[in-house]
């Protein structure tokens, strides 16, 4: 099968380069298969088996719901895993951040043991470890992969200076559906962004490859097809075609593996009627035999028991055979591993030692790479300076600045002065866990901005800053396991009377010369394992909001959310609406330099922004059919196109596209034809823009999105300067996976271009693909 490389896009690459450190990883091939073989042939059976083995190991009091949460085996866990690691027989670990108990659990191993092989620790280090950035679909909505890159960079910095090794990131699921909580964690719906993100994640978290210094072994997930879950029930089954499969869901996982990624975590939900972690199919010959993929894979966790829980296996030791057979290195478990009954397996006939002794290599060649087996313990000094690096904070504020989104600016309200009286309205606005995000445990909120202290902080003494939470948090109406953890769910404020505080967040509004209104869901609502069936503005949020712009003041509302809401009322009755996402340590600096103008706002979004649940999926990449003229129109009761479209995004200023041209006007398949356009800032004042490049195949052996992102830059322009850009259009962009031929093909056709700011943008030119 024809795989051609995709061409990474230029500012990456530029990125890339200035991302990379001096030292790259200095051990030889032949040096890490020598250090490792001369281990395998000590090992035994049990040992192998360990080595496969990751186990949870939580700084957490047992308890009745963690037991019911985790099984009954949770409370004699630490004891378990601890003589686990005495024996031997303990690849790697979770959840341990503190580099004190890192150094502890591993000394169990590497002085305790037989052959003293130290452990791997990772960690979901997903959106930062203590300096906390955007939430990843925010990143994405930076459009600036180099800022992504660099983002993963400190994340990594302050994992490896906690002792972690691994990240369980980049998730480079792609999301159709917002219902699906986890949408927040990956780039949104489009493959080609997604591919984009997905690489700079990469090298961000891993540098030159595994054992750069001050980086970890990246883990992109989950492999595949997670986020199109049914009916965006989290983990509920996915059944994809085979056209979606190829040209949306898998090229991202691609991209991460030609990045260098270390590792793959396999998926939760069955995968067409296969469980994603026993489908050999995905992971021997897709993962391993088309792209090459040489690092090891883990399951998600505790999936390797699941392939019993979903009528495949018929017991644990079932579950572990199939699972390593179909290509699943390392087991993650929560209590006990079906990855102990191997042994048994290999006795049995089952399992091939040869196979076992494949994974084994893997597994130890990574961490023969990282170092470990000539450094196994973390410098504890060091670790307290790394996380404290104020340098890091600098990073997760211009990334938050970035990642920003300015949906509507009616009569360019915003950008503010930082004079009068401002209100700042809504429970959201002054919420320091909330503006963090989920997914993140090691934060410290002491040093987390919330937007009502970044606004305070910028105004000074220049303008009068009110607050008023209007009304109390919303809460979820079933729990999540990651209320387990302290500060996760919403704290309900003491003697809060509703009349009245809704009355004074009224008043101050009426008051005031404009009004800030935070609006959005509280971070336990969304992630893994926060699905939902609406979009609507969970609480009294939006009667909140229609109180205060019935004052009369203008009011911007900010929005914090991980998914689209439903803004339908706000999109026609509020001037400005800017989506600052969970923003993270830095947010509340960051979403004050963007209102008060310091930096311009340039986000745009990674995904279609449904009206209403009821249209979901909603895309901008469809394909054309019958009338489509009444594309938008499709119900009677709702206008069918989405309230924003997918790569919008204003700013401050206003930029013009024109002589966009192709450098020929005919290529033959495999040749690459050159578009340029050239944009300019027609505005008053310097602004950012994300130049957009779409492409449409007008007839072929398949019928073609309307709509196709085939490249992206994003661009700073002072007022009334232009640019000329550039972007190939060859193998990597026009090929697609036919689902009549079952093979990767390039049409002769004709091909339309669009670029412009957003996936409606009208100025167009085409070229023909000729035999
Ligand atoms: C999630 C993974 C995560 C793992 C370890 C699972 O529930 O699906 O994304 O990496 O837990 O925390």
């Amino acid at each position: 099968m024809p795989v051609h490389p995709v061409p990474a896009d230029r500012a990456s690459q530029a990125a890339a380069a200035h991302a990379r450190g001096p030292a790259g990883p200095v051990r030889s091939d032949a040096e890490v298969a020598g250090r490792v073989d001369a281990l395998i042939a000590q090992m035994s059976v049990a040992e192998k088996a360990g080595q496969l083995t990751q186990y949870f190991y939580f700084a957490l009091q047992p308890s009745e719901d963690l037991e019911a949460a985790f099984g009954a085996s949770f409370s004699r866990q630490p004891a378990m895993v601890e003589a686990a690691l005495a024996r031997g027989e303990v690849g790697a670990l979770l959840f341990v951040t503190d580099p004190v108990e890192v150094n502890r659990l591993q000394r169990l191993a590497v002085e305790g043991s037989r052959h003293g092989i130290p452990v791997l620790f990772g960690f979901d280090v997903i959106h930062g470890l203590r300096t906390i950035f955007p939430v990843p679909i925010a990143m994405a909505a930076s459009w600036d992969p180099g800022c992504i890159e660099q983002g993963q960079a400190v994340a990594a910095r302050e994992a490896c200076a906690a002792g972690i090794h691994w990240a369980f990131a980049p998730m480079v699921d792609i999301a159709r559906d917002p219902r699906w909580g986890r949408i927040i964690e990956g780039a949104g719906e489009d493959p080609y962004l997604g591919a984009a993100v997905a690489a700079a994640q990469v090298r961000g978290l891993q540098g030159d490859g595994l054992g750069s210094p001050d980086r970890v072994i990246a883990g992109p997930k989950h492999l595949a097809g997670y986020g199109a879950a049914l009916g965006g029930r989290d983990y509920d089954e996915v059944n994809l075609s085979d056209s979606e499969l190829w040209n949306v869901y898998l090229p991202p996982f691609r991209a991460a593996v030609q990045a260098g990624a270390g590792n793959i975590m396999t998926a939760y939900m069955d995968l067409n009627g296969i469980p994603a972690t026993g489908n050999r199919w995905l992971l021997a010959e897709v993962l391993r035999g088309m792209w090459g993929f040489d690092g090891f894979v883990v399951s998600d966790a505790q999936a390797v028991h699941d392939l019993r829980t979903h009528g495949f296996a018929a017991d644990l030791a079932d579950a572990g055979a199939r699972a390593v057979n179909a290509g699943v290195d390392m087991e993650m478990a929560i209590g006990d591993p079906a990855y102990a009954h191997l042994p048994d397996a290999v006795r049995a006939g089952l399992v091939d030692e040869d196979v076992l002794d494949g994974c084994v290599r893997r597994v130890l060649s990574a961490k023969v790479r990282m170092g470990l087996l000539d450094q196994p313990y973390v410098d504890e000094d060091r670790a307290r300076e790394v996380l404290a690096d104020p340098a890091h904070r600098a990073v997760a504020r211009t990334a938050a600045q970035r990642s920003a989104v300015l949906l509507r600016n009616e009569g360019s309200l915003l950008p503010l002065t930082a004079s009068g009286s401002i209100a700042v309205i809504g429970p959201l606005a002054d919420s320091r866990r909330d503006t963090l995000g989920p997914w993140v445990f090691d934060y410290d909120l002491g040093e987390t901005v919330t937007v009502l202290d970044g606004i305070r902080n910028r105004a000074g003494d220049g303008a009068v800053v009110g607050y008023a939470p209007g009304i109390r948090p919303a809460h979820r109406a079933f729990p999540s396991m990651f209320d387990m953890f302290g500060g996760n769910t919403p704290a309900d404020p003491a003697d809060f009377d509703d009349d009245a505080e809704l009355a004074r967040a009224v008043t101050l509004a009426r008051e005031s010369d404009v009004a800030l209104v935070v609006l959005g869901e509280w971070q336990n609502m969304i992630g893994e394992a926060a699905s939902r069936s609406s979009l609507e503005l969970p609480g009294g949020q939006l009667a909140l909001l229609q109180a205060v712009v019935a004052t009369g003041t203008p009011v911007v509302l900010l929005i914090m959310n991980g998914r689209p809401l439903d803004l339908r009322w706000a999109a026609e009755n509020v001037p400005a609406i800017l989506d600052i996402w969970y923003p993270g340590t830095e947010g509340g600096t960051a979403v004050a330099d963007v209102i008060f103008g310091d930096v311009p706002p340039g986000g745009k979004l990674p995904f279609s922004w449904p009206r209403t649940v009821g249209q979901i999926p909603v895309i901008y990449s469809h394909t054309i059919s019958h009338q489509p003229g009444n594309q938008g129109r499709r119900y009677w009761d709702e206008t069918s196109t989405p309230l924003f479209p997918f790569g919008h995004g204003l700013s401050y200023s206003r930029f013009e596209y024109r002589d966009l041209t192709v450098d020929r006007n005919q290529i033959h398949p495999g040749q690459t034809a050159i578009v340029s356009v050239t944009v300019t800032n027609t505005g008053q004042r310097s602004g950012d823009e994300v130049v957009q490049l779409y492409i449409h195949q007008r007839h072929g052996s398949a019928s073609r999105p309307v709509r196709e992102l085939k490249g992206f830059q994003r661009v700073t322009l002072a007022a009334g300067e232009s640019r000329t850009l550039e972007f190939p259009l060859g193998p990597g962009q026009l090929r697609y996976w036919n689902a009549a031929t079952r093979d990767w093909v390039i049409d002769t056709s004709t091909i339309d271009v669009f670029s412009g700011g957003d996936s409606t943008a009208e100025l167009t030119t085409s070229f023909t693909i000729a035999a």
